[in-house]
């Protein structure tokens, strides 16, 4: 995987701003600060005084197709409206959650998504997007790690590239993106302490920097048009008026030239983080800081006159926030194009995007576990289709989904009745509560059948924005009534829908199966049906670790040794093995694949060269099946404490049954750069392991060197 530099070049588009910006008056300047959620009676008036710049929530092209005419047509100067959506993983289509997408570690299927995301929003009105979510996450408690890539810089930089690519593809009508992007939440807001939503956080600036960082500069480097600046504090500074985070770094040091909205309300917040006095100061520190946008609270149209008044400086910063709001709204081609076609919506879910989200699904879905062949399923066999999450049509729809509608699922139970298999049916229990009413004629259907589906999870609603959860197992009665359905001494094949993580060691322990199909989206159901038949061959791997129980989080792949590394005796829990359920980078498929001849062709590069290397992928099966190929190096000694391993390369190949491929990779040497304390990313000279294979715990390794 190479991450590109495509960053977005402000040239001519910011000069027509600047031309622009000397024709308004200061109110009109502060109209393009203000980004308003949905429309009522009082804006038709405001729009044609030039007081809003942008609406948030509100989509359809008769109301963009209104407002716009009315901001183009019966404003002084004529500017356009930007609208803003939260398109987080489809428009109409809805694709699986992006948790999931990541687990497909395709990036080519993740761009046509985000681009069918586009294409769909674009034509409800839609031009820019709060998305991609590109905050790393190590904490399977909060509920907003349905809408991240998971816990590993390097993955999370490659899909925040592809979503940024995605969003912004250029429409060959036009030959502008159809959408901004907006990548969030910057900075560090995937850190929430204890897994609680718009908690502050707190890590070492060498942590920050060297890891949770690097997917915003990605977004950056890909050229997004914008950035969402986050709720959350970052050493005592919340980040939405951080001078540092927003100005000196964003802009500085990563050399980010589009425009900050702040989260919803998150200026105002700093009243409430206690570093604003009132209204009025917020807007002050918002503005000081770089926040060029202020999303829903007012507080920078209320105050800004006054505080401009006080101090005339201030009205430096404004100038430079409307022309970066300007530049964006040229880029995306708003004053050339501003109006949508009245039948653009008939390209909604169509047949195309429809196939898209099946495949797109069946590669977003990870195989945890398969023993004793229980899959894929044989259709002469009967079964027992049961589970609280079975015949669920909207919770497919995943966290986030207001657009998307529930007739347009395929859920699991109806697309199994398509598949002309013998089976029963009982839902058995619900997913939380202590019904266990249809237990027994569970049980009883479960003896007259070959195997038991098991499907089970979480609904939607209890992951995204605000849904933290202190234990991440199974609800008790879906592992009481896993219990009772193991009793029938039946294989159990388990599918699970869930917008997290979860530590569900009784569901591993009881099952001879389990299928990790997320929240899928509107062709769940095939999808689901395409992987348990083997027309799909799994082959997601995940991007987040499991925990066996959620008292070992924070557990992920990529630590520092410790000074006593052995798990067996010291750094040990007394009432739960040390190790991950399922490790990072973990997925199984139908097929068995070998690795062998690991090669380094030059094995000593220089500290600023490419290191090449290749390796042998046997499919050692029947049957084909796509595989990530997955590179992990460990530098063996180091001035400063590095992981024992940490993800440098990975390619998705497609192995067809019972032959070979050769992969090679192109690893710049930067990859394997240290963090010191001082913020400073070297490449010390010396050895190094490779290690290639399937998941992090890869075991075939050779060694190199790397020269000054
Ligand atoms: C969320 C953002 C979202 C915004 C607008 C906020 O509460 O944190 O992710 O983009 O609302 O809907």
């Amino acid at each position: 995987m190479q991450l590109k530099k495509n960053k977005f070049i402000a040239g001519e588009d910011r000069r027509k701003a600047e031309a622009l910006l000397e024709k308004m008056t200061f109110q009109e300047k502060l109209g393009q600060l203000v980004l308003v959620c949905g429309y009522g009676e009082a804006h038709p008036d405001q729009i044609r005084k030039g007081l809003i710049g942008g609406f948030l929530m509100l989509y359809g092209v008769d109301k963009t197709n209104e407002i716009q005419k009315i901001a183009l047509e019966e404003s002084r100067l004529g500017i356009p409206m930007i609208f803003g959506f939260d398109v987080i993983h489809g428009f109409r289509t809805m694709f699986p959650i992006p948790l999931a997408t990541a687990a497909s570690w395709d990036m080519k299927r993740i761009r046509q998504a985000e681009s069918i995301a586009a294409r769909e929003a674009y034509a409800a009105g839609i031009n820019w997007i709060y998305a991609p979510m590109v905050d790393l996450c190590r904490e399977p408690r909060w509920g907003r790690i349905a809408e991240c890539a998971g816990e590993d810089p390097f993955l999370g930089c490659c899909v925040a590239q592809a979503r940024v690519e995605g969003f912004q593809t250029v429409n060959p009508e036009t030959g502008y993106f159809y959408t901004g992007a907006c990548f969030k939440h910057y900075a560090g807001y995937g850190l929430s302490e204890g897994g609680r939503d718009y908690e502050t956080t707190d890590i070492s600036e060498r942590t920050l920097h060297g890891e949770y960082m690097k997917p915003y500069q990605a977004a950056v480097n890909a050229g997004a048009v914008s950035a969402m600046s986050s709720f959350n504090c970052l050493n005592g500074e919340p980040v939405s008026g951080s001078r540092r985070y927003l100005t000196d770094i964003l802009r500085g040091d990563y050399g980010f030239e589009g425009f900050v909205v702040s989260d919803w309300d998150s200026v105002m917040e700093l009243i409430h983080h206690r570093v604003a006095a009132d209204r009025k100061d917020a807007a002050r520190i918002g503005m000081r800081a770089g926040c060029d946008m202020d999303m829903n609270s007012r507080v920078y149209i209320e105050n800004l006159e006054e505080l401009v008044n006080e101090d005339p400086s201030l009205l430096d910063a404004i100038n430079e926030s409307v022309v970066r709001i300007l530049t964006v709204k040229y880029k995306l081609g708003l004053f050339d194009n501003p109006y949508r076609a009245a039948d653009g919506e008939k390209i909604f879910v169509n047949p195309e995007f429809r196939a898209v989200a099946r495949d797109v699904s069946a590669h977003s879905m990870v195989l945890l576990k398969n023993e004793n062949q229980a899959l894929p399923l044989r259709k002469e066999k009967k079964y027992l289709v049961t589970g609280p999450l079975a015949d669920a049509v909207g919770e497919n729809l995943g966290m986030w989904s207001f657009t998307g509608e529930e007739k347009d699922v395929v859920n699991f139970l109806s697309a199994f009745q398509k598949e002309k298999v013998r089976y029963e049916y009982i839902k058995g229990c619900h997913f939380d509560g202590d019904d266990q009413s249809e237990f027994e004629k569970a049980k009883r259907l479960a003896g007259e059948c070959d195997g038991i589906l098991y499907v089970c999870g979480e609904p939607h609603g209890w992951s995204g924005e605000a849904r933290s959860r202190v234990d991440i197992d199974l609800p008790p009665i879906q592992n009481q009534y896993l219990e009772l359905l193991a009793s029938a001494g039946k294989p159990i094949v388990s599918v699970v829908m869930t917008g997290r993580p979860l530590a569900c060691t009784k569901l591993d322990a009881l099952s001879d199966a389990v299928l990790l199909a997320w929240h899928a989206g509107i062709e769940a159901g095939p999808a689901v049906c395409d992987c348990l038949f083997g027309r799909h061959n799994p082959c997601g791997k995940l991007p987040a670790t499991f925990p066996r129980a959620t008292g070992q989080i924070p557990i992920f792949y990529s630590k520092l040794s410790s000074g006593r590394p052995d798990t067996n005796v010291h750094n040990r829990y007394v009432d739960c093995p040390p190790t991950p359920l399922y490790p990072f980078g973990h997925g199984l498929s139908y097929a068995e694949f070998v690795y062998s001849d690991l090669r380094i062709e030059n094995a000593v590069p220089a500290s600023n060269g490419v290191l090449h290397v290749s390796v042998q992928v046997k499919n050692n099966s029947a049957v084909d099946g796509y595989e990530v190929v997955q590179v992990y190096f460990k530098d063996i000694v180091s001035t400063y404490a590095t992981p024992d391993r940490k993800l440098c390369d990975f390619e998705k190949v497609f192995v067809p049954a019972n032959s070979s491929v050769s992969v090679s990779f192109d690893i710049p040497c930067e990859r394997f750069a240290l963090m010191t304390p001082e913020l400073k990313e070297i490449v010390e000279p010396g050895d190094f392991l490779l290690y290639v294979g399937g998941s992090s715990q890869a075991e075939t390794v050779a060694e190199f060197r790397v020269e000054k």
